[in-house]
C-alpha cells in the first residue's frame, strides 16, 4: 500500500534548501544547530514567499543534542518571522534524524492532522558540548548547594585533576564500544571491498559533486550563508567537495581507524561537517490550493535494524525491499538513486548487500533487490565529498534526488540512509 492512500492523502515536497555543508572548523563553525536551521528554514520560507500563517508544524533531526535548548525545532520555530503557534518537536535517530522529522511531518499529514509542515535537521560538529567527570559535577552540586563559602570552598577543594579532563562525545557506538571508521573497515573485510574499489568511489563523488557544483545543479539547492564575525564574505557552496583529487592523492592517504590493516582514510570516509537543510511538506490537496507544484511525492518509506554488533552501516540493505513493496515497485523502475555516503565502504557493502539472496532471506524476500545502475546512482556525488552534518543529510538527500529527477524528467526515485546503531532507512519518492 502506497504512503497515504490509507486515507486518500498523498503527501508533497513542495520545496527544499541548505545550507552549504562545510567541514568542522572553517566556515559555519560559530553557529548552533538552531542558527544553522533558522537559516535554512528563513530561506526556504523567502523561496517559496509562503504566508508564514500556513504553516502548522516544524519537526528537526539532529543528533549531538543542544543541551541548552534541546527541543531545537521549537527553537527554529520561535524566529520572528513565524507565527508563535507553530508547534515544533525535534527528533533524534543517528544519520536518519532528518528522515525522521520528515517521515514524521508526513504521517501528520497523511493522518489529517495537519496540512503544511517544514522538516529538515541540522549539526554542528564544531560545536560539540564538553561533558565534565562525574567527580567534577558531583562538586559543582555540593557546592551550589552549601550555604556557607567555607562549604563551598571545601567542594571546589575536592575537585582532582582528572576531574578537569573533558569528555567529548564519540562517533562510536554506545553498546559496542566500536566507531563508525572502526565499523566500515569491518564491513569492507566481512564483504571482500578493496581499497581500490574504496577510493575509486571517494574519487568519483569528489568528481561528480565538482562536476554538480560547477554546472550549478548541486548550487541551485544552496543558500549563501554570510560568515561571522565579521560577514563579510559568504559561502555559497560545499567546500569538502575536491576538484582536484586523484586516485594517486587518495590511495597515498593512511588508513585511519586500523593504521596497521585497514584501508579506510579520510579520504574515503565522509568528513565532519555543519550544516542545516529543509524541506517544505504539504498535503497534495493543499499544495494545489496554494499553487505550488511539488518537487514530487512520498510513494513509500521504511526503516530497518540489525545488530550493531554485526555490521552496523548495512540497515539500508534491510529497507530498501520493505520500502519497494510498499511502493509496488522495482529497483528496475527507479529513475535514480540516492544512498547516503558514510563511507565508501559503506556503501560499496550495501550495492553488495542489495545483490544478495541471503540478505534478501533476512529482509524476508525470496529474491535479492538487484544491482544498482550505477549510472543512476549519487549522480552528484554524495556525502564523502558533499559532506555529512549528521542531523542534515536526509533532507539534503531527499531534495537532491527530487530536483535532479525533475530535472531529468523521472518519475520515480530511491534514497537510503545508514545509521548508527544498525539501523538504516529507504524511501521511494515519485514525481506527479
Ligand atoms: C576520517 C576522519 C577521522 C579524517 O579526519 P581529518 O584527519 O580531520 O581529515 P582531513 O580532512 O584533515 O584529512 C586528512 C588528510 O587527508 C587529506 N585528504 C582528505 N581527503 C582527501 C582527498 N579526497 N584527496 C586528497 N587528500 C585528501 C587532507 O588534505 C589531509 O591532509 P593533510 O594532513 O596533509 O592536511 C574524519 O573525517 C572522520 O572521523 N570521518 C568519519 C565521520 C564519521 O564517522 N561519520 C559517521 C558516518 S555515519
Amino acid at each position: 500500500m502506497t504512503f497515504g492512500s490509507e486515507t486518500g492523502r498523498r503527501v508533497a515536497i513542495v520545496a527544499g534548501v541548505r545550507t552549504p555543508f562545510t567541514k568542522a572548523g572553517t566556515a559555519l563553525k560559530s553557529f548552533n544547530a538552531i542558527e544553522l536551521g533558522k537559516l535554512c528554514v528563513a530561506e526556504l520560507l523567502q523561496r517559496t514567499e509562503l504566508d508564514t500563517r500556513e504553516v502548522q508544524a516544524i519537526v528537526f533531526g539532529t543528533v549531538i543534542p543542544n543541551v541548552i535548548a534541546p527541543n531545537i525545532a521549537r527553537e527554529i520555530a520561535l524566529m520572528p518571522m513565524l507565527p508563535k503557534g507553530v508547534q515544533a518537536f525535534t527528533v533524534s535517530r543517528a544519520c536518519t534524524s532528518a528522515n525522521q522529522a520528515i517521515t514524521d511531518a508526513a504521517d501528520q499529514i497523511v493522518l489529517g492532522h495537519i496540512d503544511v509542515a517544514i522538516a529538515g535537521g541540522a549539526e554542528t560538529l564544531s560545536n560539540i558540548p564538553m561533558l565534565h567527570a562525574q567527580g567534577f559535577s558531583d562538586a559543582v552540586v555540593r557546592a551550589s548547594k552549601s550555604k556557607s563559602m567555607g562549604g563551598r570552598a571545601s567542594a571546589v577543594a575536592k575537585i582532582r585533576p582528572r576531574d578537569l579532563v573533558p569528555i567529548t562525545p564519540a562517533i562510536a557506538e554506545p553498546s559496542t564500544g566500536e566507531t563508525m571508521g572502526q565499523s566500515a573497515e569491518k564491513m569492507a573485510k566481512l564483504n571482500g571491498i578493496t581499497r581500490e574499489e574504496q577510493d575509486q568511489f571517494a574519487l568519483r563523488s569528489h568528481r561528480m559533486a565538482a562536476a554538480g557544483t560547477a554546472d550549478g545543479r548541486l548550487t541551485a539547492e544552496i543558500m549563501p550563508v554570510y560568515v561571522p564575525p565579521k560577514y563579510d564574505t559568504f559561502a555559497t557552496a560545499d567546500n569538502g567537495v575536491r576538484s582536484d583529487t586523484s586516485f594517486e592523492q587518495l590511495a597515498a592517504l593512511k588508513p585511519v581507524f586500523d593504521r596497521k590493516y585497514g584501508t579506510v582514510t579520510a579520504g574515503n570516509a565522509s568528513p565532519l561537517t555543519d550544516g542545516g537543510a529543509c524541506v517544505l511538506l504539504m498535503s497534495e490537496e493543499k499544495a494545489r490550493a496554494l499553487g505550488y507544484p511539488p518537487l514530487g511525492f512520498i510513494r513509500s518509506y521504511a526503516y530497518a535494524a540489525l545488530d550493531p554488533g554485526e555490521q552496523l552501516l548495512q540497515g539500508p540493505v534491510l529497507a530498501v525491499p520493505v520500502a519497494l513493496k510498499r511502493a509496488g515497485l522495482t529497483l528496475r523502475d527507479m529513475d535514480l538513486v540516492e544512498m547516503h555516503e558514510a563511507f565508501a565502504a559503506q556503501v560499496l557493502s550495501n550495492l553488495r548487500g542489495l545483490e544478495s539472496h541471503e540478505w534478501a532471506k533476512r529482509a524476508g524476500f525470496s529474491e535479492p533487490v538487484g544491482e544498482v545502475d550505477r549510472a543512476k546512482l549519487n549522480v552528484m556525488g554524495g556525502s564523502i565529498a558533499i559532506g555529512h552534518p549528521f542531523g542534515a543529510t536526509g533532507s539534503r538527500i531527499t531534495v537532491t534526488l527530487l530536483n535532479e529527477l525533475g530535472r531529468r524528467g523521472g518519475q520515480f526515485g530511491l534514497m537510503t540512509v545508514c545509521a548508527a546503531g544498525g539501523m538504516g532507512f529507504a524511501m521511494v519518492v515519485e514525481r506527479a
